[in-house]
């Protein structure tokens, strides 16, 4: 059986060129890792502050970075599902990018090539006085916190906190506008600039397709609201567009 896809939704797929998606930490939830927001969110029981802005790091770069450990042993045992898996096959047929507020590298795990890490990626690391950037893998980590290799200063992890500018803000504006189809799956879409996208890319012309277990606040203005685990409507999705592709 699977989800409801519309057949007006296949014919708008069929005829697009440009695909945007955006997604967030809900894409990842059936991988083993646990969203923000609700209950059992990971941002439930750890103060926001302390462990995801600038200010809590200089106040406490190990707790910090404890926490992040655990998280990347988190991720280090996660697999892409097959939300990710279809992306990744739906760009071998489109002029595609994702977008995603996400920093465990799922998406590029599974095989899209098209990806801005709005929000960084949680293995790769960037020094805080010099200009060093460069990957870590360490699970768990060695040394917390981790070194320097260039002048041994603390080291930070390359992910995004809040107050502070988001990567590739400018080609994901650009990807809104452009795209026919635009897709925004499992993110309540609450955390800007990420946020505003399905929004510009409306106001641009694009199909707005929200994928969720819920509704959220971009609801309201999408042409298609389809609830249901992401790995099931994408499944649902490709068997629709496979059957037209042969
Ligand atoms: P949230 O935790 O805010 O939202 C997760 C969304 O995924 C919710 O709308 C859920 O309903 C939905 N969801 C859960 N399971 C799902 C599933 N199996 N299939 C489809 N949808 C599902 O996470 P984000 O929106 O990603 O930022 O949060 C955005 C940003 O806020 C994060 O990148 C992070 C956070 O604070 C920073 O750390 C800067
Ligand atoms: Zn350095």
């Amino acid at each position: 059986m699977g989800i409801h896809i519309p057949d007006s939704l296949v014919k708008v797929l069929l005829e697009a060129r440009k695909i945007g998606v955006l997604t967030g930490a809900g894409i990842s939830a059936e991988s083993g890792i646990p969203t923000f927001r609700g209950s059992g969110g990971l941002w439930e029981g750890y103060p926001v502050e302390k462990v995801a802005t600038v200010e809590g790091f200089v106040e406490d770069p190990e707790l910090v970075w404890r926490f992040y450990d655990e998280r990347r042993k988190n991720i280090a045992r996660a697999k892409p599902n097959r939300a990710h898996i279809a992306l990744a096959e739906m760009e071998k047929h489109y002029d595609m990018w994702v977008i995603t507020q996400n920093i465990d590298g799922l998406h590029l795990e599974a095989g899209s090539k098209n990806v801005i890490e709005m929000h960084g990626n949680i293995w790769r690391v960037r020094c805080t006085s010099c200009d060093y950037r460069g990957e870590n893998r360490e699970v768990p980590l060695g040394e917390i916190p981790p070194r320097c290799p260039k002048c041994n200063s603390i080291l930070r992890p390359d992910v995004v906190w809040f107050g502070e500018p988001v990567y590739g803000v400018e080609k994901a504006f650009q990807v809104a506008r452009e795209s026919d189809v635009f897709f925004v799956i499992g993110t309540s879409a609450q955390v800007h600039p990420a946020a505003s996208l399905p929004y510009i890319a409306k106001d641009y012309g694009a199909t707005v397709v929200e994928v969720n277990i819920e509704k959220t606040p971009v609801s309201i203005i999408a042409d298609y609201v389809l609830l249901g685990r992401a790995t099931e409507v994408l499944d649902s999705l490709l068997r629709r567009l496979r059957e037209a592709w042969r």
